[in-house]
């Protein structure tokens, strides 16, 4: 156990001292979170190279040109504002913003028009990101904030016209693990095992509320002993974004599924996972050192998107996302390049991201819009009018 692992473990002890027990979304918010040892707040954490997973920003650039292309598109579908807003939450290491940003640079009116916000909870990851921004030269472009709230009191931010953007956000969110029983419903709780690690035991509901982030339709399929996750961070972190948004798009890549399928599929209980060193992991061990993950429920995004205003333009694959916006002129132009064997490898990382049965269909897209028709720009957004 390193010392990091160590700060986490005292700091579980310490918050199971009352009831001798967590819930899962308690435990996995100070496994990842704590401000010192969390997972995301350890000194080494990093993604890509060296890290525990790869990001698709991590992969190959053309994720963030792509998604710097799509967003370009919104401030047209918007009226070219000035300025224009472009908020990403959880940002990792930054490889997204700066490659976006950079590709922005090819219109000058819009970079001009552009102010690029990073809400990040951790500041050893804001530390990396502004020295990425920096090296990529557009750090001057970039204001950072720990929170949506944070965003909401800024004198020169408040709410904005604009887009709020996410990869991988939601899927890093605490979420707690439930079972549907013979008489109703019961909650997993974590707990010490008594030799250095830890259980799993099954109780009450911790708040009854938990269960209205599940869809009927899902309650309907569920069979006594079957197990799923229900994530309330997400719902309040969309609610919060669709209030502070005055007009304009949120574009959501992650993983996960609509409801039923998406908890249909986890009902033996791996909602949950962990990564340690780009391997699968026990989610229980190596607490504080290893990613955990759960798949996001689009659904909810959606319902609880709507309550604040934001309605569902359209909801798709990364493979539409990529596909509608140049990854295929650029995999043609490095196809030109036949003795190019450089051309060759960047070729199969932008198909890898692209591709169906992989990346492509893994990571699904939700754009949401606020003070829009939603009928009306369906149809002019490239990511949903993508035909392969
Ligand atoms: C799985 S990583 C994804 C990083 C990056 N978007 C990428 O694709 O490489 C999750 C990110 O979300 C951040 N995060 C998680 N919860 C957050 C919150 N409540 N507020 C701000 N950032 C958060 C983490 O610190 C981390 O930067």
């Amino acid at each position: 156990m390193d010392e990091g692992m160590r700060i986490v473990a005292d700091a579980l002890a310490a918050r199971m001292e009352d009831t001798g027990r967590l819930t899962f979304a308690e435990f996995m918010q100070t496994a990842l979170y704590h401000p010192d040892a969390g997972y995301y707040n350890r000194p080494t954490m990093t993604i890509g190279d060296g890290g525990d997973f790869f990001t698709s920003p991590m992969v190959h650039p053309i994720f963030g040109a792509c998604v710097a292309r799509q967003i370009h598109q919104f401030w047209r579908l918007l009226g070219s504002p000035e300025p224009f807003t472009v908020l990403e939450m959880g940002a990792g290491v930054g490889t997204l913003a700066a490659d976006l940003l950079k590709t922005s640079q090819q219109d000058p009116q819009y970079y001009e028009a552009l102010r690029y916000v990073i809400v990040e909870q951790g500041p050893r990851l804001r530390k990396k990101q502004f020295a990425h921004a920096r090296e990529q030269g557009v750090d001057q472009k970039i204001g950072w904030v720990d929170s949506l709230e944070e965003v909401q009191a800024h004198p020169k931010l408040g709410s904005f016209v604009g887009v709020i953007v996410t990869n991988e956000l939601f899927d890093a969110l605490p979420v707690h693990r439930l079972q549907r029983t013979e008489d109703g419903y019961g909650e997993f709780y974590i707990e010490e095992d008594g030799e250095g690690g830890y259980r799993e035991v099954l109780g009450e509901l911790s708040d009854p509320a938990l269960l209205d982030l599940l869809d009927e339709e899902t309650k309907g399929h569920l069979d006594p002993g079957d197990r799923f996750e229900v994530c309330p961070a997400a719902g309040e972190v969309i609610e919060s974004m669709g209030r502070l948004l005055e007009r304009g798009f949120v574009l959501t890549v992650d993983y996960g599924d609509t409801a039923p399928d998406m908890h249909l599929r986890h009902v033996r209980g791996d909602g949950v996972r962990a990564f340690y060193r780009q391997a699968p992991a026990a989610v229980l061990e190596q607490v504080g050192a290893q990613d955990l993950t759960a798949d996001v429920d689009f659904s909810l995004l959606m319902r609880r998107g709507e309550q604040a205003g934001l309605a569902t333009v359209g909801y798709t694959t990364q493979m539409h996302l990529l596909g509608g916006n140049g990854l295929l002129h650029k995999v043609q132009e490095l196809q030109q390049r036949w003795f190019d064997l450089n051309a060759d490898a960047q070729m199969q990382k932008m198909l890898g991201l692209f591709l169906p049965h992989g990346l492509g269909d893994l990571f699904k897209v939700l754009i949401q819009g606020k003070g829009i028709d939603p009928e009306a720009v369906r149809g002019r957004i490239s990511t949903l009018t993508f035909e392969p």
